[in-house]
């Protein structure tokens, strides 16, 4: 992963006028950016949120590191009011992204997770995520957070398959054993909703020979068989093309903003048993977006995750 150093606008500027704490701007991949404090351990709080709000709208994921963090549940919480509304589950507003001794869902697994977008499965999804990692495994033994930068995979499809995914809607269905679960039918491609550049939502399904814990049901309607498998293989693989991808991988205390509406995520498998803890928070947009569950199992939720 190479680093390259970019101007870093406005509060860069400013902090070498003034006393006010400065940071610099690299590219670590093909997307996203990644600031880091002239003085270590700046408090995460001194970065203007309005400054990173435009940032991670722009460049759909901004990773801080060598911050100062929020201490601990309650100060990310109270760190993540100040960038607007934020999600409500059964939980709370921060839920602990670690594996369970004996998952109920993958999401609490260790191994291989389909790509997904947050909220789906629920009322409303989030604009944001804010993530703190509190502990990490090394940097070779996995458990990063894969992100597809979905602008990037339709920039490249070709006009052909372009127009053949736009009048694509799938199907999803995954039963609640957790906080998530139900029926959503979704357009392959839709506007972004305050930008209006086209994204891509797409539930990746678990692919052969894999085996996970709740397996999601993915389809396309109008389509089975085989056209049904090449065409969802066809997605998944424009997905994980590497122009269109990153790999955050964690260290203690990075702070990680990422736009829900632009990208997907997943998790990358690593060894049960090693250190990982990221504690997560949904900010939802203005006015909230509403998801595209038709049968919600989670009657509970409100505004409420995957
Ligand atoms: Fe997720």
């Amino acid at each position: 992963m190479t680093s390259q150093a970019v101007p870093a606008p406005g509060p860069t500027t400013a902090g070498a006028l003034d006393d006010t704490p400065s940071w610099t701007l690299a590219e670590p991949g093909p997307f996203g950016v990644l600031l880091t404090p002239a003085e270590p351990g700046t408090p995460v709080t001194a970065v203007p949120v309005p400054w990173l709000r435009d940032l991670a709208r722009r460049h759909h994921l901004v990773a801080l590191r060598g911050f100062t963090a929020p201490a601990d549940a309650a100060a990310l919480d109270a760190y993540a009011r100040t960038w607007g509304e934020l999600m409500e589950w059964p939980f709370g507003t921060v839920f602990d992204v670690r594996a369970h001794q004996d998952p109920e869902d993958h999401v609490f697994d260790t191994g291989f997770m389909p790509l997904h977008w947050d909220g789906m499965y629920v009322e409303h999804v989030p604009e944001f995520q804010i993530f703190h990692c509190v502990e990490a495994p090394g940097a070779a033994e996995g458990g990063g957070t894969l992100f597809c930068d979905t602008t990037r995979v339709l920039a490249d499809a070709d006009p052909a398959t372009l127009e053949r995914w736009s009048g694509l809607t799938l199907r999803y269905r995954n039963t609640k054993v957790s906080h998530y679960g139900g029926l959503v039918v979704s357009p392959l491609i839709e506007p972004h909703p305050d930008a209006g550049f086209p994204v891509m939502r797409f539930l990746e399904p678990v692919p052969d020979g894999e085996h996970i814990i709740n397996e999601p049901d993915v389809g396309i309607d109008g389509l089975e068989g085989a056209a049904e498998a090449a065409e969802l293989a066809a997605i998944r693989d424009a997905a994980y093309d590497p122009r269109h991808c990153h790999v955050h991988a964690w260290q203690q205390d990075d702070i990680v903003i990422a736009d829900n509406y632009t990208l997907l995520h997943t998790r990358v498998p690593y060894r049960r048993g090693l250190p990982r803890h990221l504690r997560r928070v949904h900010v939802l947009g203005d006015p909230p977006l509403r998801s595209h569950i038709h049968d919600q199992q989670a009657a509970d939720t409100r505004r409420g995750n995957a």
